[in-house]
């Protein structure tokens, strides 16, 4: 049987599929012509963040898995996958951590100035360190964290270690498990007036999209800080270039884009209240290969091994006639 690689892993991954016998190639050209070439026989595929259009799918009548390289899966159809019985594997387990991570340094280097305090210091004005503009503690600041799963859990865990306030702002998880975290479950609306930090951990999809807009941006607190590190689309990047120019927040990070890569001439860069990150909160070495091994064991378990396979990594395990 053959794996489809489609954008590069670690190599912990190409290991596991080898020693099961099966023939592995990297696809390195995701443009869809080029994709229904070198798919038309895989079995199986682990994908990164290229996009599958369904067309693609058609034109691969062996497929019987892909397993992304992270959570999200907004870069295939699911209802097309199900029509197709095509299995859809995350890798639930190995990247809340490094992102969760990823947020506390938007948060601290957006707070404490490092970057303008950086160039000061390079540029031989360290007397002149007054003159920067005020910095701020995380220390009992009200944090709202938008999507309590995976990601907001571990966010959370992490800002009450800096002694926050942190609350939560997501309909599908029951308050007495938000309070059970230490957290407090609070409703959009609210939550927006009184965060001094936000952070999106939402699912892209028709509910969330442009969920944070020019309307919710006047709700909140002069001095919020936003940071996105879920999907592009969930803030509205006009919305947002506006709020950050006429100082409606404060300042906002942002690891994904509404396009990816975003344009050169894109509004945000001008801006020296954000900071900017390639979509690489997950890219920690050992995410990485927590991210090859996951996804690599579940195409082997599906293809292979059932009895072995996680049912919490396979998206529409209730859509398949397995
Ligand atoms: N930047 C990166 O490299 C990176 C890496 C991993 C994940 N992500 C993204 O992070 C996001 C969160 O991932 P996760 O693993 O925590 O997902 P998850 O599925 O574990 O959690 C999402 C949470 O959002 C809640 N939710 C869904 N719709 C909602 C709505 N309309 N209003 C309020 N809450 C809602 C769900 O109840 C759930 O608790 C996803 O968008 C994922 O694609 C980004």
């Amino acid at each position: 049987m053959k794996i489809a690689i489609v954008g590069p892993i670690h190599e912990a991954g190409w290991e596991i599929l080898k020693s099961h016998g099966l023939e592995v190639y990297e696809v390195t050209d995701p443009s869809p012509a080029n994709l229904k070439k070198e798919l038309s026989t895989a079995s199986g595929m682990v994908l990164r963040t290229a996009k599958i259009p369904n067309e693609v799918l058609d034109a691969c009548p062996d497929l019987k898995i892909i397993a992304r390289h992270g959570v999200g899966y907004d870069n295939v159809d699911l209802d097309y996958l199900n029509k197709k019985n095509i299995a859809l594997g995350i890798t639930s387990t190995a990247n809340a951590i490094s992102v969760a991570e990823h947020v506390m340094t938007l948060f601290l280097h957006l707070t404490k100035n490092i970057l303008l305090s950086d160039q000061l210091t390079r540029d031989g004005k360290f007397s002149e360190k007054s003159k920067l503009p005020n910095f701020f503690e995380l220390y009992q600041k009200n944090v709202l964290i938008l999507g309590f799963g995976r990601i907001g859990q571990a966010v959370a865990k992490r800002c009450l270690g800096f002694e926050t306030n942190v609350y939560v702002y997501d309909p599908y998880i029951k308050p007495e498990i938000i309070k059970s975290k230490g957290c407090h479950p609070i409703s959009k609306e609210e939550g927006l007036k009184i965060a001094d930090y936000i952070s999106i951990h939402l699912p892209l999809n028709d509910q969330t999209k442009n969920f944070i807009s020019a309307a919710e941006f006047q709700d909140m607190k002069k001095n919020c800080i936003i940071v996105n590190t879920a999907r592009g689309g969930i803030i509205n990047e006009g919305d947002l270039a506006n709020a950050l120019q006429s100082q409606t927040i404060a300042a906002a990070g942002l690891d994904v884009f509404e396009e990816e890569p975003p344009q050169n001439n894109h509004p945000l860069f001008s801006l020296p209240n954000t900071l900017l990150t390639p979509h690489n909160a997950a890219l920690s070495l050992e995410c990485r290969r927590r991210m090859a091994i996951e996804a690599c064991e579940t195409v082997v378990h599906y293809l292979k091994d059932r009895e072995k396979l996680n049912l919490s990594n396979l998206v529409n395990k209730d859509h398949l006639s397995i």
